[in-house]
């Protein structure tokens, strides 16, 4: 059927109007649902931000793009005194040991040993982002809200350092601080004070610094893959002897504004900085930075051991310490340091008094628990 002319005309601007609504609905259509997809990709990274509301009533949000600090190295090395350095800084709270997140990585490490294990996971859809979603959620949410809120949160458990390159899969922004220390003062703190750690001996100098020994090579092989920009290696006797210079690298490479604030720790206890009544090194660092940990070591490792220390403990020198000077030339103290050790010996009797007030529970009656021996104090965790 021939329709007159005008009319046909009519037909095709119809036409052409429905060909135009329909591309512009098809339009619409595309980018409704991509703005879906959009919104809920949105979704899914808000509820990946969790956030804390502070006393001041600020929200603090965190997640795993977050630049966490890290504090690692071997215990008695000098992680606490760090930490509680840090922590004395307004933007920095670190807190106490978790104890928990290192032994939640190192589950993760059992579970992952057997091949066959690991594709029994695969196949039931937990991969390894699912894993690590689930590794970093616990992490976050334990560092987050174990103490106070703070632009900059920081988790000290000292062997983590040895799964550090995974810490930085799990958290990519995050960075390390690598206490090191000279390993017979480390051994001799460790012996003397009766620290159990899971592999050390505590009867023994040789076989507690060959523990020594073979934890910090683990630790700085990881800081050494993590790379300079991930971790910083900080020698505990120059922290001490210089702690102007020191915690100038330290919060330079953390991106953090100096405060005179980190040099007088020992005014922030309990006032910005929480410590535990069962750690070991909590009656140290309620006293300002001084020089009295640098060479207690002196005189009391067996003579056998002392004379074979470079074969015992290779990483001593290659840490920069001389395996045959007893004690090393550690440096000379800047002028405050050394007031202010002058002045703690002159009242060690104060100071022996505020550390037992502030730490009735004691060490010596219950300190060594079933806890501090279990795994997690291993140093051996890989
Ligand atoms: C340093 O920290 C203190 C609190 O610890 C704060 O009152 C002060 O404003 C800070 N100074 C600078 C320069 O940020």
């Amino acid at each position: 059927m021939q329709l007159p002319r005008p009319l046909r005309g009519g037909v095709r601007k119809v036409l052409g109007l429905l060909c135009c609504v329909a591309l512009v609905y098809f339009m619409v259509q595309a980018l409704a649902s991509s703005g879906d997809a959009e919104k809920s990709g949105a979704r899914m990274v808000a509820s990946e931000l969790k956030a804390v509301t502070g006393p001041d009533k600020k929200v603090y949000e965190y997640g795993r793009e977050m630049p966490l600090i890290f504090i690692g190295g071997v215990p008695r090395s000098g992680t606490t005194l760090m930490r509680a350095m840090l922590d004395a800084h307004p933007d920095v709270r670190c807190g106490q040991e978790t104890r928990v997140i290192p032994r939640l990585l190192q589950l993760r490490f059992h579970w992952l040993k057997s091949e066959k294990e690991s594709m029994r996971l695969e196949q039931a859809g937990i991969t390894n982002d699912v894993l690590n979603a689930a590794i970093a959620a616990f992490t976050l949410e334990i560092i987050a809200k174990h103490g106070e809120p703070a632009p900059r949160l920081c988790n000290k458990d000292p062997l983590l350092i040895k799964m550090g390159s995974y810490v930085i899969d799990l958290f990519p922004n995050a960075k390390f601080i690598f206490m090191v220390r000279d390993g017979r003062a480390t051994a001799h703190s460790i012996i003397t004070r009766k620290v159990t750690i899971t592999g050390f001996d505590l009867t023994s100098y040789r076989q507690c610094l060959k523990k020594w020994n073979s934890a910090v090579e683990a630790m700085n092989t990881q800081c050494r893959d993590m790379g300079a920009g991930k971790c910083l290696r900080v020698p505990y006797e120059q922290l001490v002897l210089h702690p102007k210079e020191w915690m100038g690298k330290v919060l330079k490479f953390l991106d953090i504004p100096w405060n005179e604030s980190v040099l007088h720790h020992e005014d922030f206890i309990n006032n910005g900085i929480s410590l535990s009544k069962v750690e070991r090194s909590s009656d140290q660092v309620i006293k300002p930075v001084n020089l009295e940990a640098l060479t207690k070591w002196v005189g009391n490792i067996p003579d056998d051991v002392v004379r074979d220390m470079a074969d015992i403990a290779p990483m001593l020198s290659v840490l920069g310490y001389d395996p045959y000077a007893n004690p090393p030339n550690y440096g000379k103290p800047d002028a405050q340091v050394a007031l202010k050790t002058k002045d703690i010996q002159k009242n060690k009797g104060v100071w022996d008094k505020k550390a037992k007030e502030m730490f009735s529970l004691g060490w010596d009656n219950g300190g060594d628990t079933a806890l501090d021996k279990d795994p997690s104090d291993n140093a051996n965790l890989t």
